[in-house]
This record gives structure tokens, C-alpha cells and sequence, in this order.
């Protein structure tokens, strides 16, 4: 199969593009590389370009026929989608839509979508299934239910097959720390505790007055490595079936901020530098993922994803990164 990853020189998109790559796939990088990272695809053709450019994306689709998309090129801060809302529904939704519109142009049939545990916003119960209700708190996950509901239009409309997979939290890195988490800012929790490691500098944990076991936040922390098998599974699942189909990935565990710490300082065997500081904005106390419908259509079983492995891992990349 060949197939494109726009956003592959991301995060999870270069650990996916790797998978497919190990697996026998022809794969095509498309990266604007605004955050994206040269050296992250090691595998498969690298395009630098943007989604929004439809008359590149004519040019690269008529002369590639891909069997499939794998859609990666959103952009990720909660954050900074409250301060600018604008720049997610450009990226996320308005040059999501030239993407989709090529796509069905070019007779694409699948597509599989980076989407969010963002969409679900605060939950009214956990572990948070397929069904509950997607009420986003913030732009980031609005855009990413938009992107969803786009795909169930377009697939309505014109036949496209889709497969949203809504990401708990991402971490951990790959095994031989050939490519690796490399967010600048980072914000994510797993490369700041091991920072903070690293360097002496106390790292900030955002409340300890949660209705949780031990007042710091709770979440589903999911290997990177076993995101990018779930989106070849999906992959396959919709081909044979011809029908779109979400999934939530998770590991079903939860693990507080609190725990995380002692974790890494047990993987590390240093002390994690911290300090109790205020909630930030727009954090729900607990997200976890229930990865039943996953495991039992698609066959998936997250294998790296208890948080030994992940921090192990994530410890190796901080260590040795390259980039
Ligand atoms: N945290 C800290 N200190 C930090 C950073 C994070 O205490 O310096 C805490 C947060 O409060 C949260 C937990 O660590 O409780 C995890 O925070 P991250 O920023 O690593 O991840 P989030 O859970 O906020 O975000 C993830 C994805 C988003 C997605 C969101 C869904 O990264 O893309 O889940 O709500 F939108």
C-alpha cells in the first residue's frame, strides 16, 4: 500500500510512519515543518509542503495514487488555542477541509484522523467510552470534533472512509531513541518531570486539590509506539470493512502527576525537583480512556504502556535525543 502522513515529521506521526515503513508499506511524508522535524523521517519519502496548498497536494496526489491518508497536521496546544483560537480553526479545520476536498478528488478512499480526548471535554464518568458525550471545554478539541464531524459528511457524501482515533495522552519515545518527543515549547508533563531531572530546575505540578487518591491530576498514559500500531490496525480494519468506525486509545489505567514523579525518580533513580503551584486553566481531574472496543474490533493490546516502559524509554530519549 502506499499511503500519505501528512504531519509525519511530528511526534506520533514519525513513530507511525516507522510502523507502516517495518511493516512493508510505501509511505510519503507530507510536512510544512513548522513543528515537524527533518530528521524525525528516517523512512519514506519526506515532501515539505502545507495541507492548505491545494494545488501541491493535486500535483503529489495525481502523481503518488495513494490508497490512503493518515492525517497528523494538526496543531496540538490547549493552551495557545484559547489565546488563538484563529490560528487552530486555519489549521485544524479550514486546511483540514482543502486535505479532505483533495483526497475525494483524487479518489482517496481512507482516512485515518489524529483526534483527541480533547473532544469529550470534562468527563461526566470514567473510563470514558466511544458514547459519551463530546462536549470540548476549549478551541483545540473543538477543532478536533469539527474534524470528525467533517469526516462523517464527507463520507456521507462521497464514500470516504474514516477512522478518529481520540488520543489519550501520548508519551514515551522509541526504544533505541532514533526518534523521540520534541515539542518546542514543551508542555507535556513526562518531558518536563525529566527536565527537571536533568537539570536541578524544579518542574510546576498544576494543583494538588483534585477529588483524586492523592489531589494531583489523573491520566491515561499511552506508548507512542503502541499509538502507531493502532493506526496501522485501524487502517486495516476500515479497508476490509468499508465502514468508519472511532476509537479511543488508552491504556484503561490512570496515573496521577504525583505518582508519575515518584515513578520517574524510581526509573532515574534522581530526584524530580518539583513544586505545588496553582491549577491550570481547563484541566479536567481525571481522563481515562476505555480501550474495550479498540481491543475487540481491532485486536490492539497496548504493549509498552504501563508508565515503567514509557519513562524508561522517554529517559533514554531525553539523554541521547538528536534533535
Ligand atoms: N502537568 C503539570 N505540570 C506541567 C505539565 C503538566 O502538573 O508542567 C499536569 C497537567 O496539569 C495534567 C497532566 O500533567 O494534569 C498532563 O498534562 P499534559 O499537558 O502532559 O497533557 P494534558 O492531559 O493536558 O493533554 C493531553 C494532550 C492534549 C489533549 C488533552 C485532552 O496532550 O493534546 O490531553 O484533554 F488535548
Amino acid at each position: 500500500m502506499k499511503i500519505l502522513i501528512t504531519g509525519g515529521a511530528g511526534y506520533i506521526g514519525s513513530h507511525t510512519n516507522r510502523y507502516f515503513t517495518s511493516m512493508g508499506d510505501e509511505t510519503v511524508v507530507l510536512d510544512n515543518l513548522s513543528y515537524g522535524h527533518r530528521e524525525a523521517v528516517k523512512w519514506g519519502r519526506l515532501v515539505v509542503g502545507d495541507i492548505g496548498d491545494r494545488a501541491m497536494l493535486d500535483s503529489l496526489m495525481a502523481e503518488e495514487r495513494f490508497d490512503a491518508v493518515i492525517d497528523f497536521a494538526g496543531f496540538i496546544s490547549v493552551g495557545e488555542s484559547v489565546e488563538n483560537p484563529s490560528k487552530y480553526y486555519e489549521n485544524n479545520v479550514v486546511k483540514m477541509k482543502a486535505l479532505l476536498d483533495a483526497a475525494v478528488a483524487h479518489d482517496i478512499k481512507y482516512f485515518v484522523f489524529s483526534s483527541s480526548a480533547a473532544i469529550f471535554g470534562e468527563p461526566s464518568r470514567v473510563p470514558i467510552d466511544e458514547e459519551h458525550a463530546k462536549n470540548p471545554i476549549n478551541p483545540y478539541g473543538r477543532t478536533k470534533l469539527i474534524g470528525e464531524m467533517m469526516l462523517e459528511d464527507y463520507g456521507r457524501a462521497h464514500g470516504l472512509v474514516s477512522c478518529p482515533l481520540r488520543y489519550f495522552n501520548a508519551a514515551g519515545d522509541s526504544s533505541d531513541a532514533l526518534i523521540g518527543e520534541a515539542h518546542d515549547p514543551e508542555t507535556h508533563l513526562i518531558p518536563l518531570v525529566l527536565r527537571a531531572t536533568r537539570t536541578g530546575k524544579p518542574m510546576r505540578v498544576f494543583g494538588d486539590n483534585y477529588d483524586t487518591r492523592d489531589g494531583s491530576c489523573i491520566r491515561d498514559y499511552i506508548h507512542v509506539e503502541d499509538l502507531a500500531e493502532a493506526h496501522y490496525l485501524g487502517l486495516k480494519y476500515i479497508m476490509e470493512h468499508k465502514k468508519s468506525e472511532a476509537f479511543n486509545l488508552g491504556s484503561s489505567d490512570g496515573m496521577s502527576v504525583l505518582e508519575l514523579i515518584a515513578e520517574a525518580e524510581r526509573v532515574t533513580g534522581k530526584p524530580v525537583p518539583h513544586e505545588i503551584v496553582e491549577r491550570r486553566e481547563g484541566d479536567p481531574a481525571e481522563l481515562i480512556a476505555s480501550n474495550g472496543k479498540a481491543r475487540s474490533l481491532l485486536g490492539w493490546t497496548p504493549k509498552k504502556s504501563n508508565v515503567g516502559t514509557i519513562l524508561r524509554d522517554a529517559w533514554n530519549w531525553e539523554q541521547n535525543r538528536k534533535y
